[in-house]
């Protein structure tokens, strides 16, 4: 096998996701024959470090032999079992953690495949909440240029036109405030402003609030001051509507601590965990929910007022076996202390780029940073240009438009992080 041979024969079968697959006529495909610590390998021995980590999930490096050897070991004992009527030692061990490691009040979890299947199960619960309390509130409030998946009811909350606006005919109406566009503490004080307006207003018709705690990730990785999550909270309190914390692509430790609500100091109503949950292994979502949604659930069979939501593989035992390694591995390798240490030094990095000639700004939040370009115009796409550059470098960076960002497994080394910014300052000084 060589590379050629199985990209021909992949695009003669598949249909990729995220992708125009006319590219590929004059683009070959990439494959990986094997994966360890950040670097990806290809048929032919060229190798890549995966400086985003292969869409934000893996965290802990490639083929991490802590995590491979747990999967292993569960894999000869129990592969998968129905999750109704039936439950398993990971899943409950899982939970059991999850709700000691995230913030107050989360007690119970429910699980989904994927983020946007996650998000799909908030949303019903916070609507159905209401249901069950005698209230119809069908209305759900996200940030602008905000992104929580591809499913309908995902990209219905979401406000990233790329992926929705060809389906707004068949998407459920939803509200969007003003979101904080730069990390000053004033400009979360004027976007809150905006939430307050329309909570005071409409607050009888909305169950729920959903955010992306610190890093709009997908749009243009938008970061922002974490006063602004503290003041939501706060008014969702006061109006008595749920906060939803989307922690899907900044949980387990991308921003710097643990889970990015840790920021701001708040508990919210329901928090999703998945990408880094299982360390980048396996399809995994959990819904953190306090015990007053739980409770308004819990009752004797009546028509209605059951969740009856389930995906066929609902708490998959290798899928749990994958998390509750993670965890352990933070806390065993120390990996968010010893991140501290990583994040000072891509600051220091990323400084470097902020003088090339065709750099606008720069910003960072923990494990993420972004260079932001100018002229940018879609037409000419940059990012693949830039994609395509560092490939041949070593480098798999992955642009929106033009903001280039950095999102390395936490595993890389001093060195490995240097090498990447070479190639980048190299890749955008060409551009
Ligand atoms: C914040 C956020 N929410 C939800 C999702 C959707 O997750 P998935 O791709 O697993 O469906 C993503 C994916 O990038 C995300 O970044």
């Amino acid at each position: 096998m060589n590379n050629k041979i199985v990209s021909n024969e992949d695009v003669k079968y598949i249909w990729h996701p995220c992708t125009q697959m006319k590219d590929h006529e004059i683009i070959p495909i990439i494959p990986i024959k094997k994966a360890y610590g950040v670097y990806l390998e290809d048929f032919e021995g060229n190798v890549y470090i995966d400086g985003i980590s292969s869409w934000w999930v893996n965290n802990l490096g490639h083929c991490n032999p802590y995590i491979t050897k747990k999967i292993k070991k569960q894999l000869d004992n129990l592969e998968h079992v129905i999750f109704a009527g039936f439950t398993h030692k990971s899943a409950v061990q899982l939970s059991k953690k999850l709700v000691e490691i995230t913030p107050d009040g989360l007690n119970k979890v429910f699980f989904a495949d994927n983020g946007s299947s996650g998000i799909e199960v908030a949303l019903k619960l916070c609507f159905h909440y209401f249901r069950n309390i005698g209230e119809n509130r069908p209305n759900f409030v996200s940030l602008k240029n905000s992104y929580h998946g591809e499913t309908l009811g995902a990209l219905s909350i979401s406000d990233t036109g790329l992926y929705k606006d060809v389906y707004s005919d068949i998407l459920i109406k939803t509200l969007q405030v003003k979101n904080p566009v730069n990390q000053d503490e004033d400009e979360a004080l004027e976007a809150i402003k905006d939430l307050e307006n329309l909570l005071k207003t409409s607050h009888k018709t909305i169950c729920a609030f959903i955010v992306e705690p610190l890093v709009q990730c997908a749009g243009g990785m938008n970061m922002y001051h974490p006063i602004y999550l503290a003041k939501a909270k706060e008014l969702c309190e006061q109006y008595g509507i749920f906060f939803i914390a989307d922690e899907i692509a900044v949980g387990f430790g991308r921003t710097g601590s643990m889970f990015a609500c840790e920021s701001a100091n708040i508990s919210p109503d329901i928090m999703l965990l998945s990408k880094g949950l299982t360390g980048g292994y396996l399809p995994l979502c959990a819904v953190m929910l306090t015990d007053k949604i739980y409770n308004a659930f819990y009752c004797d069979y009546v028509s209605g007022k059951n969740f009856l939501h389930s995906h066929s593989y609902t708490g998959n035992p290798l899928c749990c076996t994958a998390a509750l390694a993670t965890i352990k591995y933070f806390d065993k390798f120390d990996i968010i202390k010893k991140n501290q240490r990583k994040i000072k030094q891509i600051s220091k990095e990323l400084k470097r780029l902020r003088h090339l000639q065709n750099v606008r700004s720069i910003r960072q939040t923990g494990m993420i940073a972004v260079v932001e370009l100018e002229g940018y115009n879609p037409e000419n796409r940059i990012g693949l240009k830039l994609n395509q550059y560092c490939l041949k470098k070593g480098l798999l960076i992955r642009p929106l438009g033009n903001v280039v960002y950095f999102m390395p497994p936490f595993t890389i080394t001093k060195n490995e992080i240097r090498k990447s910014f070479d190639i980048l300052y190299e890749a955008i000084e060409s551009i």
